[in-house]
């Protein structure tokens, strides 16, 4: 086939046209919004090329110590030996936050109004054995951690929560946020309250659990909101409820 001067430029034009559609549907949803103005931006996840999975190990539902005693021990402590978790531990006790105990239903260790689950429990791990430093969401139906992102954010989270030692001495700091939406999509208003009872509910099963595996730790509703959520990198949707430092 033979194509002149002006065809070449034709082709040439067409083939430019094709390239800028490709990209614009790859970068606009068909509202014409980014899709990348709601991701969230990892750095060092993206970097490292990490966003692992980590398997936990499967929860007990047995233990030694009795509902009675867990419920009569369980204290706030906010200081704690120079001693890791395990991830056993770790597993144990976000199962007892949010951990699914009937899986055709979906359902929980802890009551949720309308079974919605507006909560998200992450883990910020310092010293966890087998657990890299990092920063990672629990996924409850896949009983596995997500790494978000890697290094050790103990001590900015310390600082965005009014300089509470706890926060940057615990190994570990589970954060507790919610998602309004979830909840006041059905029940409007009076959804804000039952996702507070919620948090609550998840709050003392982690502290009861706690008894139970001799770990100590203590809620902390006073940090600024923004600092928080600008530490750990949440979404503009999710609101921080409880960081509870644990440890032994
Ligand atoms: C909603 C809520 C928020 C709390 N915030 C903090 C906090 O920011 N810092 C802290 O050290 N303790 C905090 N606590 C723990 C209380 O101080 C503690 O429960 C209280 O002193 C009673 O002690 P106990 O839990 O050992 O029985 C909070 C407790 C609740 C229920």
């Amino acid at each position: 086939m033979v194509i002149n001067k002006n065809g070449r430029g034709i082709m040439f034009l067409l083939l430019l046209l094709v390239v800028l559609a490709v990209f614009a549907f790859s970068y606009f949803d068909i509202n014409g919004n980014s899709f990348h103005e709601n991701e969230r931006e990892y750095p060092l996840l993206k970097e490292e090329g990490k966003g692992e999975i980590v398997k936990l190990p499967e929860p007990s539902h047995d233990g030694d110590v009795s509902l009675e005693k867990a419920v009569a021990e369980r204290r706030s402590v906010r200081s704690y030996r120079e001693e890791p978790l395990t991830l056993e531990q770790v597993s144990q006790l976000l199962w007892s936050a949010q951990g699914i105990t009937e899986e055709n239903r979906g359902l929980r260790t802890v009551p949720s109004a309308g079974a919605l689950y507006p909560l998200t429990v992450y883990v910020v791990a310092g010293d966890v054995t087998d657990l890299e430093v990092g920063f990672y969401e629990y996924l409850p139906h896949q009983n596995e951690l997500r790494l978000l992102s890697l290094g050790d954010l103990r001590k900015d989270l310390y600082e965005a929560a009014l300089n509470q030692s706890a926060v940057r001495d615990a190994p570990l700091v589970m954060v507790i946020s919610a998602n309004y939406q979830q909840t006041t999509g059905n029940y409007g208003d009076r959804g804000i309250r039952y996702v507070h009872m919620e948090a609550g509910h998840a709050g003392q099963n982690v502290y009861l659990q706690g008894v139970s595996l001799g770990i100590k730790g203590v809620v902390i509703g006073a940090f600024e909101d923004e600092q928080v959520r600008e530490v750990l990198n949440l979404s503009p949707e999710e609101d921080p409820l409880y960081l509870i430092p644990l440890g032994k």
